[in-house]
């Protein structure tokens, strides 16, 4: 672990605060201070809420972003893979509802031959997490020590595990503070709290799939972009080559949301089939962690090498032989009743004929949620076999009558609300929607200039 700077004797947080508090622009020593002693537990709660607030309103600079993102990474222990003689590349999402393609990317670009280090997170307000997701192939454990996480990382090329309590503690204590502070929603926290994170993986290259639409945190594809921006800017000043695609959530990815209908649809695309939008995410994805991985020239080749791993089963067989390895079960990959199954289904019909002209998708998330496929509060546990199957997705016509999803539940009562919402998120109008949202907004970053 490298060694946290000591903290001047003349550090004091309220100076600190105060000049964040008039828009002055903090030094990296500043920052570093503030950091060090909170992780310790020098200066209290309080203070760094108020700094917090003031960095909520007052925003920072794109060197006070590099220098707080540093001051986490190096709150805890960084992983040092230069071991490992395969080049280090991971994606990370900014999340959605049904995106899957984590557990998809890992297998797939392990078998190209880069080292795919996986730290994930768990489901976040209406999204779902990779992890909750991993849980429901049975005896899968997320928690390896970062030993194990090395062992499996060299065996196969990829590993998926959750935060450990060695990496970035410094954004444990500040995002559970940010939790309960209304100081969330900042982008330059955000920047940092990713950031820091990822980097503490030892890797070379990041892909970021920052999503924008209806079921994503970020509205508005202005807000996306700036984070993106923000986010690339900071890895590529921390020696990282790091590319962002600006991503759709206006509807639900592929057609699966819930932890083990997501496996089986995850599998269903290892097998070379469809739905056709997540396979199209995934193959783009996994090209730019190929170029960027060196594994490809460009990322049209990239996409084509992707290809030719799923259709020739090595990329499933990555999958199987990681699960085998963080002890799962691999019989899921070919019989999907090896996965928690829910007792019941409903179907969720169209009242009138026409076209689904749109999708409130974070009220499809929602939905999973109160199913009990999601968290309502953070002691909630997540029932893996409960989710929602869409048959209907933006631009397709409908008739009355006709299932527009299907709802896999085990309590009648929670699968009659989540009904209310899906029917009231679809919306059906005469004719489909004139302009066809793309699935990839665009991309950001140098690194990525290789098309
Ligand atoms: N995910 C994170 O890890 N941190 C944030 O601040 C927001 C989303």
């Amino acid at each position: 672990m490298s060694q946290p700077t000591p903290i001047p004797e003349t550090f004091r947080a309220i100076d600190v605060i105060r000049k964040k508090r008039d828009a002055l622009e903090l030094s990296r020593s500043e920052i570093e201070a503030l950091v060090n002693a909170y992780t310790r537990g020098d200066i209290p709660d309080y203070q760094v809420s108020a700094w917090l607030m003031a960095v909520v309103l007052r925003g920072m600079t794109r060197a006070e972003t590099a220098a707080l993102t540093d001051a986490m990474l190096r709150s805890g222990e960084v992983l040092d893979l230069s071991a490992l003689p395969a080049r280090k590349v991971d994606k990370h999402s900014t999340g959605g509802v049904g995106d899957k393609t984590s557990l998809v990317l890992a297998p797939l670009v392990a078998a190209a031959g880069i080292a795919v280090p996986m730290i994930s997170g768990r489901g976040l307000g209406h999204t779902g997490g990779t992890l909750d997701k991993l849980e429901a192939i049975p005896g899968f454990n997320v928690n390896l020590s970062v030993v194990e996480f090395r062992r499996v990382l060299e065996t196969c090329g990829c590993a998926m595990i959750g935060q450990t309590a060695e990496i970035t503690p410094a954004d444990r204590k500040l995002y559970a503070l940010r939790d309960v502070t209304g100081t969330v929603e900042s982008p330059y926290l955000i920047c940092a709290s990713i950031m820091s994170k990822k980097l503490a993986e030892g890797i070379d290259a990041l892909v970021l799939d920052v999503k924008t639409g209806s079921g994503a945190f970020m509205k508005k594809e202005q807000d996306a972009v700036f984070l993106a921006e923000l986010m690339v800017e900071t890895g590529e000043r921390m020696g990282k080559q790091v590319v962002a695609l600006i991503t759709d959530m206006d509807q639900p990815l592929g057609n699966m949301i819930g932890s083990a209908l997501e496996v089986v649809e995850v599998v269903d695309i290892l097998r070379g089939g469809d739905p056709q939008d997540l396979r199209e995410l995934c193959l783009e994805l996994a090209a730019w962690m190929l170029q960027l991985g060196g594994a490809a020239e460009t990322v049209s080749e990239g996409k084509q090498q992707s290809a030719r791993l799923i259709r020739s089963g090595a990329a499933l067989e990555k999958f199987r032989q990681m699960i085998e390895l963080q002890g799962g079960d691999p019989h899921v990959i070919d019989d999907a009743s090896h996965l928690p199954q829910a007792q019941h289904t409903m179907k969720v019909i169209s009242a009138r004929a026409g076209y689904v002209a749109a999708m409130q998708c974070e009220q499809i998330g929602t939905a999973c949620v109160i199913l009990g496929g999601g968290r309502e509060c953070k002691e909630d546990a997540v029932d893996p076999s409960v989710g929602i199957v869409l048959h209907k997705k933006v631009g397709d016509r409908v008739v009355i009558g006709e299932p527009l999803a299907t709802i896999y539940y085990n309590a009648e009562a929670k699968a009659q609300r989540a009904r209310q919402l899906i029917e009231a998120s679809c919306q059906i109008a005469d004719a489909p929607p004139s302009v066809k949202r793309p699935l990839i907004h665009q991309v950001i970053g140098k690194s990525g200039e290789k098309r």
